[in-house]
């Protein structure tokens, strides 16, 4: 996918992926416990065979890797060439396309049982964050899960990341409920657990289960 085919959001993720994947990957896996346990918890209540979207995959570790060993037909998208070229080697058995998952090329990418994502969308603004979940919703068949991990971010702290200091916006976990309801996502449950960021600092790691909402919850207006 060429840069002036992203939204700004993806060409800017896509600056910051590609300068910093070599040393995602060395750090990383120090801090992924939460989210391996989401899978694992996730992989269970999957068809055989689930087709699976990794929204946002980086080097394919751990979550490529480890709905591909369980025999799944798994697909990673990303907008980093850097982490896809990880992620190839990585996970020889998953597909890994470049695609921004805001761009309309990702509304193409067909439907899967099961769309997860782990800590891509936490910096995007809240109208923007909201489409993201709704294109995870309309990429989803019915009766299909969601699955989105975040940090709970309260909002004004400042963050280090890999690239530097940086002010996220408010993303708690009301917050999460709230923008899967306006995204037509019915949620499951939300698992908050303990966890570090990527330079070590506690944090709380959301997990969003969810499902998208039927038709006619959605246009009579059901709380979800
Ligand atoms: C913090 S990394 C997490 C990677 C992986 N999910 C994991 O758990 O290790 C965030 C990833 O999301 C990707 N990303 C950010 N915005 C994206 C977008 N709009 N479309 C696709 N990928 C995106 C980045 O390039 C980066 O690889």
């Amino acid at each position: 996918m060429a840069a002036e085919e992203m939204t700004p959001y993806g060409r800017e993720a896509a600056e910051v992926a590609d300068q910093v994947a070599a040393q995602y990957a060395e750090e990383a896996p120090r801090h992924q416990q939460s989210q391996i346990a989401a899978v694992e918890r996730l992989l269970p209540r999957l068809p055989r065979a689930a087709r699976v979207l990794d929204a946002g995959c980086g080097t394919g570790r751990p979550t490529c890797a480890q709905l591909s060993a369980a025999g799944l037909d798994v697909t990673g998208i990303d907008v980093s060439e850097a982490m896809l070229t990880a992620a190839r080697a990585n996970v020889p058995g998953a597909r890994f396309l470049q695609v921004d998952l805001l761009s309309e090329q990702a509304a193409d990418l067909g439907t899967f049982d099961t769309v997860v994502s782990f800590f891509c969308l936490m910096n995007l603004p809240e109208p923007v964050f909201v489409s993201a979940l709704a294109r995870f919703a309309s990429l989803t068949r019915p009766g299909g899960t969601v699955l989105v991990g975040v940090p709970e971010r309260p909002g004004g702290a400042p963050v280090k990341g890999l690239s530097g200091t940086y002010h996220p916006p408010r993303c708690t976990r009301q917050d999460l409920l709230h923008r899967a309801g306006q995204a037509g996502l019915r949620v499951e449950e939300l698992d908050a657990r303990p966890g570090t960021g990527i330079m070590g600092a506690p944090e709380t790691h959301l997990y969003l289960h969810a499902h998208p909402a039927t038709r006619s919850a959605r246009s009579a207006g059901v709380r979800r």
